[in-house]
């Protein structure tokens, strides 16, 4: 690496970089590599959301928005919340963000202290976390799901609360959870939203993946059940229902009182999502729906298959995601899952997330997303089978 001409934030300096990057970075681009490390479908944006942002800027919708993001995009999140979780969810809840990572950085900046501490249910997706502690320099408290007799992740909320002290600022959950598939019932909500209003800690939900479920329209969330003046706090994202990774737009759901300062967070960041990705965002989610029924059917396809092929493989040891487009399985006699990552991409050419990515809790595992067409999935599978037999 090249010598830096003055000196950068020694956090930055001393963070080692994305784990999941670490193997892309050595597979990306090549020829008759499969692409299963990230958390993204290969299907393009559908066409009637990448018009109606082609229509938006030849009508000239270039400009800067507010803060909190257009009074059209935020009326929408809106009616669409309260429809998938009551409420009702008025505007004044909704900030518009540049992406779902995005809205997880403002709230946090919004939040924690340099101290307070963030208790978060893991195996988890690393950036909020690695924001926490590198940026803000916060305390990240880690607890992790564990597997029953059927591998089946579950919870024990009373470990949860055990980590909670009183520098804890908030409750991290993901679900439905990335890399595990884990989707938090609706007596986890009760629980945690019980005691967050008893002890004033706030509960960040990561609520991306929650169209992405094969039993159900929506996953039961943290706004069910939840008032205004709840310490309730949802981050969602355009990016993976409607295929929109590319575009970095998504949103939060908080109490009134925090729209003020999200927009002035929001100012010191980005200051506001483009407000002609704002526009097709309306239009995503008043159009979207067949789309969004539409791809949950393919990926239940494609989870049917991994379950099945990858599930059978000797050392591989696979329980069925309950949720979101991930197999996360375990390798028998695998220690170092960034080694085994880079080693099967080699040898077989397929590129999948080491799970040492996800926290300590994943060392032993790997994370092959299934968001593909079943041509390339099967071919993947293919060329795993030898590697785990
Ligand atoms: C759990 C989780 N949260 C948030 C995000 C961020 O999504 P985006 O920044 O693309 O909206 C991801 C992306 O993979 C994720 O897996």
């Amino acid at each position: 690496m090249r010598e830096l001409p003055a000196a950068v934030r020694s956090s930055i300096a001393g963070y080692p970089g994305s784990r999941i990057r670490e193997v892309s970075n050595i597979g990306m681009g090549k020829p008759g590599v499969t692409a299963l490390w990230f958390g993204e479908g290969d299907r393009p944006t559908p066409k009637f959301i990448c018009d109606a942002a082609a229509q938006s800027m030849a009508a000239g919708r270039t400009y800067y928005t507010a803060n909190n993001g257009t009074a059209e995009l935020r009326e929408t999140i809106a009616r669409y919340a309260t429809r998938l979780h009551g409420g009702p969810i008025t505007p004044d809840r909704v900030t518009v963000t540049a992406s779902g990572v995005n809205a997880l950085m403002l709230v946090m900046q919004t939040l924690v202290d340099p101290g307070d501490n963030v208790v978060m249910v893991t195996p988890v997706w690393p950036n909020c976390a690695n924001g926490i502690e590198i940026v803000l320099s916060g305390e990240v408290r880690r607890v992790a799901l564990t597997p029953d007799a059927q591998g089946r992740w579950t919870l024990d909320v009373e470990r949860l609360f055990a980590a909670c002290d009183a520098r804890t600022k908030v409750i991290f959950i993901n679900s439905p959870g990335n890399p595990t598939g884990w989707m938090a019932g609706a007596e986890i909500h009760r629980a945690l939203l019980d005691f967050a209003r008893k002890r004033r800690i706030w509960i960040v939900a990561d609520e991306v993946y929650e169209r992405l479920v094969y039993d159900r329209t929506c996953a039961p969330s943290a706004l069910d059940g939840a008032t205004a003046d709840d310490p309730v706090i949802v981050v969602n994202s355009f990016s993976k229902a409607w295929c929109m990774t590319g575009w970095r737009l998504g949103w939060i759901i908080h109490p009134p009182g925090l729209a003020t300062m999200l927009a002035k967070i929001t100012e010191m960041n980005m200051s506001g999502a483009a407000m002609f990705a704002q526009d097709a965002g309306v239009v995503a989610i008043e159009q979207g729906e067949p789309f969004v029924k539409e791809i949950v059917e393919s990926y239940s396809r494609a989870r049917d298959v991994v379950v099945q092929r990858l599930g059978a493989m000797p050392r591989v040891r696979l329980a069925r995601p309950e949720a979101a487009f991930y197999a996360f399985f375990r390798v028998e006699g695998v220690t170092d899952s960034l080694a085994l990552a880079k080693d099967v991409l080699e040898r077989t050419g397929v590129g999948m997330a080491p799970g040492i990515a996800f926290g300590p809790e994943g060392e032993g595992w790997l994370r092959l997303c299934f968001a593909t067409s079943p041509e390339r999935l099967s071919g993947a599978l293919d060329r795993l089978a030898p590697a785990f037999s």
